[in-house]
């Protein structure tokens, strides 16, 4: 196999596509012939390059020396078609092209999809119907809609569909997946998910870093586009989904697209920009990019009639925490104190995962009334060692053709519609500056209320 990054020099190679392989590589789980080749475009050598990679890994790696022997760096300017003569040159020349996948992994800004997969196509590295050669797009894919059908125009018209992964790699978190699991194997809640019984749903997606090194693309992405379009719409999709008929990719894939194709975002969404922002690296001084998004959604199907979801992301919180909070709503309590919380199920993705139940149950001892209780589940703890990181399993989806955890175009191309009607209007917004998380908040609860935040 040869596992081509363009792309490499960006941090997604070293915080997450390199960790993924190397657990896939002491999993035993890579094929015994790999090779990895990072394409950048910044003059290093494979000493170098290896060396930048090593310093941003953190946790144990005791086999890097062995692995790095099948990591190379290839410097080439991939915005150029020029380069890919020697490229293929390069690429035909390896061992591993003999037999086995070709897999070209695309980690760069959305702008260069076009011009890097109609050279590969060009120069038949990618050619159709052969299903040893594949392409993986990172998310965002597209800028906006039509950028979107543009690139998907361009690939289909050369290889097929089953060629293309269009990667989200929320879709392979291990809560995520067990969205379905938790919904359609248990009578208690799949007969109680809709707008009769709940309340509001809530998806937080929360981040302490800040843009870091990515100044050049997020300016042109925001949360909007680095998040929400993708991961937190994903998200939803699973949550608010009606059962599938079955549990083939297809069927779920057909429901997943009728929660986007009916979201509708109510106005105003919220937007912010983390004070310090304009400071970063390649922000220019003027940037009206958010770095923070909230919006109330509402999925115009009968199972949801009138149940707001409520979206919420942004980078530079206090904490990094993603979770999914189902409020359901009052019982007809007989009790005279009334009830005294609101039965919640939390489904926690990062950094614990688990689920919560909060129901009310009677105060111990000799009173009668009633209190909130918990049920705690820790989903981790009953894991051997570290459940799969979401990269790991996507990548290993991939070498094995399965296409079930990535997004079908229909999929992209609704949740582009929605952002791209946000997106018009958004310069009317007001962009709030936050110091902190609280800052932020405190502007959400003066919009929603507290039981939001
Ligand atoms: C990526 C975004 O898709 O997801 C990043 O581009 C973000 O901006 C990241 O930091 C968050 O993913 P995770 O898995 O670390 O929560």
């Amino acid at each position: 196999m040869l596992f081509t990054i363009f792309g490499a020099t960006g941090d997604l190679t070293a915080k997450k596509l390199v960790p993924a392989l190397y657990a896939l590589y002491m999993d035993e789980q890579l094929p015994k012939r790999f090779a990895v080749v990072c394409i950048g475009r910044r003059a290093y050598n494979d000493g170098v390059f290896l060396e930048e990679v090593r310093e941003k890994l953190s946790g144990v790696y005791d086999k890097w020396e062995d692995f790095k022997t099948h990591i190379s760096y290839y410097q080439m300017d991939f915005s150029n078609p020029e380069a890919y003569g020697d490229f293929e040159a390069f690429v035909r020349a390896q061992p591993q092209n003999e037999s086995g996948d070709k897999i070209y992994y695309l980690a760069t800004a959305p702008r260069f999809f076009p011009i890097i997969a109609k050279a590969l196509i060009e120069h038949r590295l990618l050619t159709r119907g052969d299903m040893r050669e594949k392409i993986v797009f990172e998310k965002p894919f597209g800028e906006d809609l039509e950028s979107a059908v543009s690139y998907n125009r361009l690939l289909l018209e050369s290889i097929e569909e089953s060629q293309v992964y269009r990667i989200d790699h929320y879709l392979g978190k291990e809560m995520l997946q067990n969205i379905m699991m938790i919904r359609f194997t248990n009578k208690i809640f799949e007969s109680i998910w809709n707008h009769e019984n709940i309340e509001h749903v809530k998806i937080v997606a929360y981040e302490s870093e800040t843009v870091k090194q990515r100044g050049g693309y997020y300016d042109s992405a925001g949360a909007l586009k680095d998040m929400m379009q993708n991961h937190l719409f994903q998200t939803l999709a699973l949550v608010a989904m009606d059962p599938p008929y079955g549990l083939s990719d297809e069927l779920i894939k057909n429901q997943k697209v009728k929660v986007l194709e009916h979201l509708r975002v109510e106005s105003p969404i919220i937007f912010g920009q983390y004070d310090g922002y304009l400071d970063e690296k390649g922000i220019p001084p003027t940037s009206k990019t958010e770095t923070f998004v909230a919006m109330k959604a509402f999925v115009d199907r009968p199972r949801w009639l009138g149940t707001p979801f409520y979206l919420v992301t942004g980078k530079k919180m206090d904490e990094k925490r993603a979770e999914i909070v189902i409020t359901f709503k009052d019982s007809n309590c007989l009790f005279e104190k009334g009830q005294p919380d609101k039965n919640k199920l939390t489904i926690e993705i990062f950094p614990r995962e688990g689920i919560i139940l909060q129901f009310n149950g009677k105060a111990p001892g000799l009173v009668s009334y009633a209190m909130p209780m918990k049920m705690d589940y820790c989903h981790m703890c009953n894991v051997m060692g570290n459940s799969p990181e979401a990269y790991e399993k996507l990548i290993l989806d991939v070498i094995h053709d399965d296409a079930s955890l990535f997004t079908r175009w229909d999929e992209i191309e609704n949740a582009w519609r929605v952002i791209d009607r946000i997106s018009k209007g958004k310069q009317n917004e007001p962009l709030h500056i936050y110091k902190n998380q609280s800052e932020i908040e405190a502007v959400v609860r003066d919009y929603w209320g507290d039981k939001i935040i």
